[in-house]
């Protein structure tokens, strides 16, 4: 998720640029630049980094002038933050210039295509190679930039929202939008480009938001023109006025970044399968496993290592890798692992999951088995952090910047990467049925709608929040794949709401918990489909005989639990190995609402550091 600004007008364009880069800068922030036509040339900066470096960089010499200009805020999916591959990227010959948001998936292919007609790529970016498929066009079909991007795009397969110009016709700027947000403020002889309203919300709050596959042709005297990618057909714009503020904006009008990345699960999973799940082919492609299949087949076991709601991840992950490719797993918490002393063999896989790449424990717990000799894996989201660095090899999950201080974003696209993981293995070990294969990348594929569908309780579940907010203990219940995901109900709602909140495998019960329970205390029990059902059902009706006061996630259209429980929460049916990225829907939803209801700073809980650098 990466932040774009564009201007075109009669102001000098740097000044409004940069500033919009700053405001955009909680979309991306490990590398930022500009390119600026100052009337003869294009003057472009850029730089690893935030945007204040990039200023930086820029206030060592004479501020750009030019009243047409483009910007990037980066969060790297291809390529390594550092200043080369960071945007803007020239065409070869140096006349055109672009900025990019999202990933193109076939790259390569066009890369191959492109080099052999004598185009030298100096970046690792999927942008670069965009930016010359479009000169490749403009120079075969003898077509202006507007014709060339849409023919370009035609051959494009991925997300994006681009700014592009050229600078042998500075009255224009040309953008195009699939599946990355790309908004168009409509000034008094002046337009601007975004990623949304923020970088010019205070010049103009008349906005065009482009639908995905649109792209506009926008020029100083003649205003925008808006026409379909895939046909070149002209769209009537719809012209809205902004009623937004500039905070509200920076939080896609949600009331806090939490709440804006529950909502943005969806996406960002189908962003970190994009290219990677092929369901109609049968094919999983993780480019960081490719090499080192083989270390996974071969292993001993699989040493996961993590912390917090990473390491409940590495919970779910133990259940699907021992489940479906029957390779023995064992979950670590990073900071114990690192000072037990552990048996570590050269047979052993280490998996280190970490959202910011950056936790003390588990970078600690990655170089003591790197000194035993285990070959090392990383999932991070943060391209080029320390952990990604660290480890011999790895997958991104795409989940963009995760803001808000509680993971949730995170958590559900390490899921997904780990899913795949595991489905690749057992494929590949033959451990499960093709048909049984092909019917799970079907129904990963579709998960980004199951949740749309699990977010939709939404209001009810701020209806139950409001009976529950003044409890003062909670117990969060699963069994099998749901019992991580019990853990991790009761971290989100103790870190946000600072109720105290237990999650235990509902069998656990009557090994002691079972004696907390009365009337003050709400038991969350997540009893969806699975193996483990009617053993579920038994464990509510413990708690009912005891009093207790049972808020139940069940699967939708269930009458059995629903007939018991106080509250029931449902969520849609879901293979039982899938359904911890959907039963998290609902808790995170439960925390959240709680939290706000209590006053709590929802988005940095007291106490709370959103990357833990330190022991
Ligand atoms: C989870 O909501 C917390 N923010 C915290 O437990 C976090 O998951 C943990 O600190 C690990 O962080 P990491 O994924 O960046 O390594």
């Amino acid at each position: 998720m990466c932040g774009i600004v564009g201007y075109i007008g009669y102001r000098e364009a740097y000044p409004i640029v940069l500033k919009g880069l700053k405001r955009l800068e909680y979309r991306g922030y490990d590398s930022a630049g500009v390119a600026i036509y100052d009337g003869k040339n294009i003057q472009l900066s850029k730089t690893k980094g935030k945007v204040v470096d990039l200023e930086n960089k820029i206030n060592q010499k004479q501020a750009p002038k030019g009243t047409l200009g483009i910007g990037h805020t980066r969060w790297a999916t291809h390529g390594i933050p550092n200043d080369i591959n960071s945007h803007p990227h020239y065409s070869n010959s140096g006349d055109l210039v672009i900025i990019h948001n999202g990933i193109i998936e076939n790259y390569t292919s066009i890369k191959k295509e492109l080099v052999k007609r004598g185009y030298v790529f100096h970046s690792d970016t999927d942008t670069e190679v965009l930016v010359n498929l479009i000169e490749d066009v403009i120079k075969n079909e003898n077509v202006k930039l507007g014709k060339a991007v849409q023919i370009a795009l035609n051959q494009v397969v991925g997300a994006y929202a681009i700014v592009v110009f050229d600078k042998k016709k500075p009255d224009e700027i040309v953008v195009a939008k699939l599946g990355s947000p790309l908004a168009i403020g409509i000034g008094e002889g002046e337009f601007f480009v975004a990623s949304d309203a923020s970088p010019f919300i205070e010049y103009t709050t008349n906005a065009i938001y482009l639908k995905d596959e649109e792209m506009a042709i926008i020029r100083r005297q003649k205003g925008v023109k808006v026409r379909k990618i895939k046909d070149d057909s002209i769209v009537v714009p719809y012209i809205q006025e902004l009623k937004l503020n500039l905070e509200q904006i920076e939080k896609g009008g949600f009331d806090h970044f939490m709440l804006k990345e529950i909502y943005e699960q969806p996406n960002v999973i189908k962003d970190t399968y994009r290219g990677r799940l092929l369901a109609n082919e049968g094919i999983i492609r993780l480019g960081g496993l490719e090499d080192y299949i083989q270390k996974f087949l071969n292993a001993d076991r699989i040493i996961i290592v993590a912390c917090g709601t990473s390491w409940h991840a590495g919970l779910v992950a133990e259940y699907i890798f021992e489940d479906l490719a029957r390779i023995p797993v064992e979950v670590e918490y990073a900071s114990e692992f690192r000072y037990r002393n552990p048996v570590i063999t050269e047979k052993d896989v280490v998996l280190a999951i970490s959202q910011s790449g950056e936790t003390a424990d588990t970078l600690a717990a990655i170089k003591l088995a790197k000194s035993k000799g285990a070959f090392v894996y990383g999932i991070c989201n943060v391209v080029g952090s320390t952990i990604s660095r660290e480890t011999d090899s790895g997958t991104y999950t795409h989940a963009g910047p995760e803001i808000g201080v509680a993971s949730t974003k995170a958590f559900t696209t390490q899921i997904t990467v780990l899913t795949l993981i595991a489905l690749k293995l057992a494929n590949l070990k033959g451990t499960i049925s093709s048909r049984d294969y092909m019917n799970y990348l079907r129904e990963l594929e579709v998960i980004p709608q199951r949740i749309e569908t699990a977010l939709k309780a939404n209001e009810h579940i701020k209806d139950v929040a409001k009976v529950f907010k003044n409890s003062k203990n909670f117990l969060y219940l699963g069994r099998g794949y749901n019992f991580p995901v019990a853990l991790e109900g009761a971290l989100k709602l103790k870190e946000i709401s600072y109720i105290h909140a237990e999650g235990y495998p509902a069998a656990e019960m009557k090994h002691g918990p079972i004696a907390l329970i009365d009337e003050q205390m709400p038991v969350v029990v997540i009893a969806v489909n699975s193996n483990h059902y009617d053993k579920v059902v038994s464990n509510i009706q413990e708690i009912k005989s005891r009093k207790g006061i049972i808020i139940a996630v069940v699967t939708q259209g269930d009458t059995t639990v629903k007939a018991m429980a106080d509250y029931i929460i449902e969520v849609p049916y879901t293979s039982e190995s899938l359904t911890p990225l959907v039963t998290t829907i609902p808790l995170q939803l439960l925390a959240y609402h709680i939290a706000v209801m209590l006053n709590r700073n929802v988005d940095q809980p007291r106490n709370l550091a959103k990357s833990v650098t330190v022991e």
